[in-house]
């Protein structure tokens, strides 16, 4: 397995290019299923869960093809040939779960593998089950599938009120719902970024939907959706998990192709800690001088709040700002693995359940350390920016899920990184 090794340096400088959203394309790819014609992504990002995506979607009798160097994904479902997600694929990946909606919509029936847990939760689908059973859909667990089927005549729109904005649930109903008879009104739907590029790009295939971005979305359900052509909306986790490479190492870096707007929680929490940051014609700039940071206090939430996806990124940071830091993580049960870790390099860390204090230290030692979790190990790299000598990141293959040319990417603003293949 490879390992990056880490040397912390001096201050980084220069421009690192953001991105398409993984969350947005595993989201945007399964949409495929919706129509028989050809459904092209622009701005994909060439990430192995793109990969795992693909090879689901390719198991379901879709073609896939991956263009220009891998940004561009041409998919089509003409030739739909089965309606099983099978667990070997699905429990790679749990966004597999989104092909769930579609299938049902487009056959009147889907078998799709129960993810199983992960490192940082138990992730149950309770609610993209109950939202689809009030549509009709009759779905029962038989060996660790969802075997799930639409009612006579297909599923039926319906009004459902989430328990918890949950990401992936309001991506499988509104899916669901595109093609449904009659009108779905979804309460307490998640308002991420992604659920808006989602419904632009369902839109851009003649779906009729309103109010995506607010907790309550209006589908109404049409006879067919058509092809299309969309583009990914930029990755606002890799935007931000590179604002925080100059904040940790100090010096100036421009993310091009980042949207402030996209991580206002965030970016308002890099303020307060003391890191400049601001909107520029080609993306956003951070910049860091050279005393120390303050502590500042996070709590994830459901988007506009402060995202679960860059808590652990965040704490790197933290480690070592002035003052003592409050991290309450409110969205994943088990989503401090980084913490043990960073003690490792130094850090000081308390974790009493969905609570970690951080009391910032002067500055952290390179460690040998393990990557638990896609955000963890970025985590641990960023740690490694500013630290005295060398971390080395073990399983690494965490990281290739979600950032493409790491090394390359934080290389080319004078970070000391490398990849050793293992
Ligand atoms: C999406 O996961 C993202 N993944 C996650 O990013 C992200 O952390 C999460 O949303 C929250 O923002 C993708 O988009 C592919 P949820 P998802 O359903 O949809 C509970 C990353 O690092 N829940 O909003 O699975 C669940 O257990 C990944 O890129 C239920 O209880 O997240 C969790 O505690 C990690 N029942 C909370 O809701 C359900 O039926 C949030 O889950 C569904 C969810």
């Amino acid at each position: 397995m490879d390992k990056i090794i880490v040397t912390g340096g001096g201050a980084l400088s220069g421009e690192i290019p953001i991105a398409g959203a993984k969350n947005a394309c595993l989201a945007l790819m399964p949409a495929t299923l919706l129509s028989e014609e050809p459904l092209t992504l622009t701005n994909a990002p060439r990430l192995s869960d793109i990969n795992t995506m693909t090879e689901l979607l390719r198991s379901l009798g879709c073609e896939a093809t991956r263009l220009q160097d891998g940004q561009v994904l041409a998919m089509s479902s003409h030739n739909l040939e089965s309606h099983v997600a099978e667990y070997d694929i699905v429990r790679k990946m749990r966004a597999s779960n989104l092909v769930l909606g579609p299938l049902l919509a487009r056959l009147g029936r889907a078998v799709v593998s129960l993810p199983g847990g992960c490192a940082i939760g138990a992730r149950p689908m309770d609610i993209h089950i109950h939202g689809l059973e009030a549509m009709g859909a009759e779905i029962e667990l038989k060996d660790g599938y969802l075997h799930a089927k639409a009612p006579p005549g297909g599923l039926r729109g319906a009004v459902y009120e989430m328990g918890f904005a949950s990401v992936g649930a309001t991506e499988n109903i509104v899916m669901a719902a595109t093609l449904a008879r009659g009108t779905t009104v979804l309460k307490n739907a998640a308002r991420e970024p992604e659920i808006v590029d989602l419904c632009t790009c369902l839109r851009a295939m003649g779906a009729e939907i309103e109010g995506d971005g607010s907790s309550e979305i209006t589908i109404e359900g049409v006879d067919r959706l058509h092809g299309a052509t969309h583009p990914v909306v930029i990755d606002r986790i890799e935007l931000g998990t590179y604002m925080l490479a100059p904040a940790i190492a100090g010096g100036e870096v421009e993310c091009i192709g980042g949207r402030l707007d996209l991580v206002a929680a965030f970016a308002e929490k890099l303020d307060a800690a003391g890191v400049s940051v601001e909107e520029t014609e080609r993306g956003v700039r951070v910049r860091r001088g050279g005393g120390r940071l303050s502590a500042v206090d996070v709590t994830t939430a459901p988007y506009p709040g402060f995202p679960t996806d860059l808590q652990a990124q965040m704490m790197a940071m933290l480690c070592t700002a002035e003052g003592t830091s409050v991290l309450e993580e409110r969205i994943f049960e088990n989503r401090f693995m980084h913490a043990p870790e960073l003690m490792r390099m130094g850090a000081d860390i308390e974790v009493h359940g969905g609570t970690a204090t951080v009391r910032g230290v002067e500055r952290l030692r390179g460690a040998p350390v393990m990557a638990t979790d896609l955000r963890a190990s970025v985590s641990l790299i960023l740690a490694g920016l500013a630290a005295e000598g060398e971390t080395v990141v073990s399983r690494v293959y965490h990281l290739d899920r979600g950032y493409e040319h790491l090394e390359r990417k934080l290389g080319a603003v004078g970070a000391k990184i490398e990849r050793v293949k293992g």
